[in-house]
């Protein structure tokens, strides 16, 4: 689109438009040039402000009792579906006060014992492939990108192995209920997205159930007998946490494994970069951050009126954080639109920043750097074997499917 064309006409949220062209960096790239807080009206249901660069997301993100999550994560949501409630859509002082339980569970010395089974996992999914063909075509996402998160999830939150399938199931089902796809009988995104949670619900119930009698070294057990302030944790607060885990942690780390691997067959010489510099690795999972940038948007709630970016926004007005602009900003990346294993400084926002920053980035990274490792050790060969599928959806940027024609070596 000309960059004479109206910014009004721009389309930067529709759900329609990441299912056919990706994300619209171009439009965005205007919007942070032009009005970097622009009141947008293009999305009939919801009026909001796009807030495009990095340092005014900073800002907002920042101030947490001004710009509040509570009203609403997302701007385009299935309507009328319940909304993942949860530590997420918490706001100050209960967010600080539930944040401050778990914490200790995701620092990385927590995670230490994490990071053994992370890399188990990651092999066991690489020879599962391996098992059923050494070489050949497959999907890269159903292969390995989905499976390798819900595992790790599952595993943290002490769901046993065999009902990992229902965890894939029940989150392809929240996140993706926008996608006709993952509709079951004719159901609408709506329904479907309630059937889900309520199953998911259940399950975690009777296992939290399991859990205060037979306590094991898992998340769940931890919060069933935790007494942060003298007194249980409410069974509705865990299990909306244990149901916010399953989706937070499986989805994006899912669309950033399989975004980075085709950013890798895009950008071959910088895979035999990381070949031959394995030192490289840490920075290249920020790249793989920062280049997929998972969440696309998170939205707040200004509870106040308040200036921002010389415009003035009223109490009650919805703002969209576009994280996957931010980490095209040009004010703080160099060069933002090439990819580099050796990045450094990386100031993405892939992971939020503020009082909502994401409590698992540690796990993400520890599996993306997991992943990343096995593939370079194992993948002799790779390349794309068809068009890639991507997901209906404006807030959590997916690929559906990545078909690949690849050659495998044994562990
Ligand atoms: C590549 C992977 C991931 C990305 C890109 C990502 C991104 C994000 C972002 C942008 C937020 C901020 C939300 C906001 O400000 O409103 C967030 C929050 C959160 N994430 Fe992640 N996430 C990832 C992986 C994970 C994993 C693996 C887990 C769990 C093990 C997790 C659990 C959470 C939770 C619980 C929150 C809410 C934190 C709060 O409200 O205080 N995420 N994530």
């Amino acid at each position: 689109m000309p960059d004479t064309d109206p910014l009004s006409s721009l389309e930067i949220i529709h759900p329609d438009h990441f299912a056919t062209h990706g994300y619209p960096q171009e439009a965005w790239r205007r919007l942070r040039r032009e009005a970097p807080v622009y009141r947008y009206e293009g999305w009939a249901p919801l009026a909001f402000w796009a807030i495009t660069r990095h340092r005014e997301i900073a800002q907002v993100s920042c101030q947490p009792g001004l710009f509040a999550s509570g009203p609403r994560t997302e701007i385009v949501a299935a309507a009328d579906a319940p909304q993942v409630h949860g530590l997420i859509t918490m706001d100050p002082p209960e967010h600080a006060r539930f944040r401050q339980i778990v914490i200790e569970r995701f620092t990385p010395r927590a995670l230490g014992r994490l990071r053994v089974q992370v890399d188990e996992v990651a092999r066991q999914v690489l020879d599962d492939l391996f098992a059923r063909s050494a070489e050949g075509k497959c999907d890269f996402v159903s292969a390995v990108a989905e499976p390798f998160p819900v595992a790790v999830i599952a595993w943290m939150l002490g769901v046993p192995s065999e009902d990992w399938p229902l965890v894939r199931r029940w989150t392809n089902e929240v996140v993706g209920a926008l996608d006709p796809e993952f509709h079951r009988g004719g159901e609408s995104a709506q329904a479907t997205q309630a059937r889900a949670i309520n199953e998911m619900h259940s399950y975690l119930s009777d296992l939290l159930r399991k859990r205060r009698s037979d306590p094991q070294d898992d998340l769940l057990s931890f919060l069933a007998h935790a007494r942060p302030e003298g007194g249980p944790v409410p069974e509705h607060e865990i299990l909306a946490f244990a149901v916010l885990l399953m989706i937070a942690g499986n989805e994006t780390t899912r669309n950033a494994t399989s975004g980075g691997l085709v950013a890798f067959l895009e950008h071959p010489g910088e895979w035999q970069r990381l070949r031959r510099d394995a030192s490289l690795l840490p920075s290249a999972v920020e790249e793989v951050l920062r280049w997929t940038s998972p969440v696309v948007h998170f939205a707040r709630t200004a509870t106040a009126d308040v200036e921002l970016g010389g415009q003035k926004i009223r109490a009650g007005d919805a703002l969209a954080l576009f994280y996957a602009s931010a980490n095209r900003d040009e004010e703080v990346h160099h060069e933002p639109f090439a990819f580099r294993v050796d990045r450094r400084p990386n100031r993405h926002l892939a992971f939020g920043v503020g009082e909502h920053v994401c409590l698992g980035a540690h796990v993400a990274r520890l599996e993306l750097r997991a992943i990343l490792a096995e593939l370079l050790r194992r993948l002799d060969h790779c390349e794309l074997a068809g068009p890639v599928v991507r997901l209906r959806s404006s807030t959590v940027g997916g690929l559906k499917s990545v078909p690949v024609r690849y050659r495998l070596r044994p562990a």
